[in-house]
């Protein structure tokens, strides 16, 4: 297709359009093999391609859409949650599931604030967060951002007055080095 309407991030690069994928490798439509090497951005962290995954999803698409959680629950969300409390040795008991990195940051900003809400310690707001950072990006995570390449733009339209940035030990350690060789 000679047309483009995807909005991608850069207008002027040439992406690969990546047709297929199996394991680490995404296939274009003329074959080339490129591993993927950060899984999708960290979202296919079991391989593309998995029959078994195809199969479960199609047996649930085909038997119910979507349920919302204001109202309901299904058995394939309690398993699911069951899983990550089961397998965290009595650390967890509730399990929140999302769709991605923006969306989990944000609820457990929003998680934190109610505990202290409910503890009665509501004075209690400020998130630090770390500069060269990345959280996410929606509105709520792109201020916690201290990766201003990322962030920049939007910064004047997020309420930075609920955030407080921290050096990372990285920069901590690496900084001051930085300044005794500048000139
Ligand atoms: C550390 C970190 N947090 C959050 C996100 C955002 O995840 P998503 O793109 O799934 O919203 C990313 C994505 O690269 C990330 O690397």
């Amino acid at each position: 297709m000679d047309r483009n309407n995807v909005l991608n991030a850069d207008f002027f690069r040439d992406y690969p359009r990546i047709d297929s994928g199996k394991g680490i490798y995404m296939y274009t439509e003329d074959g080339t093999e490129i591993i993927d090497g950060a899984s999708g951005p960290v979202l296919v962290s079991l391989g593309h391609g998995i029959e078994e995954i195809a199969d479960a999803m199609r047996e649930q698409a085909t038997k119910l859409a979507f349920a919302h959680r204001d109202d309901c629950v299904t058995p394939v969300l309690e398993k699911s949650c069951a899983t990550f409390t089961d397998a965290s040795d009595g650390y967890l008991y509730k399990t929140f599931q999302v769709a991605g990195g923006s969306e989990a940051n944000e609820i457990a900003i929003k998680l934190v604030r109610n505990y202290h809400l409910v503890r009665g310690t509501e004075s209690k707001y400020k998130i630090l967060a770390r500069w060269q950072s990345y959280h996410g990006s929606s509105m709520g995570v792109l201020a916690l951002s201290g990766f201003t390449k990322r962030s920049l733009t939007w910064i004047c339209l997020c309420n930075r007055s609920t955030w407080a940035m921290v050096l990372s030990a990285w920069m901590r350690a690496v900084l001051p080095k930085v300044r005794r060789n500048a000139p």
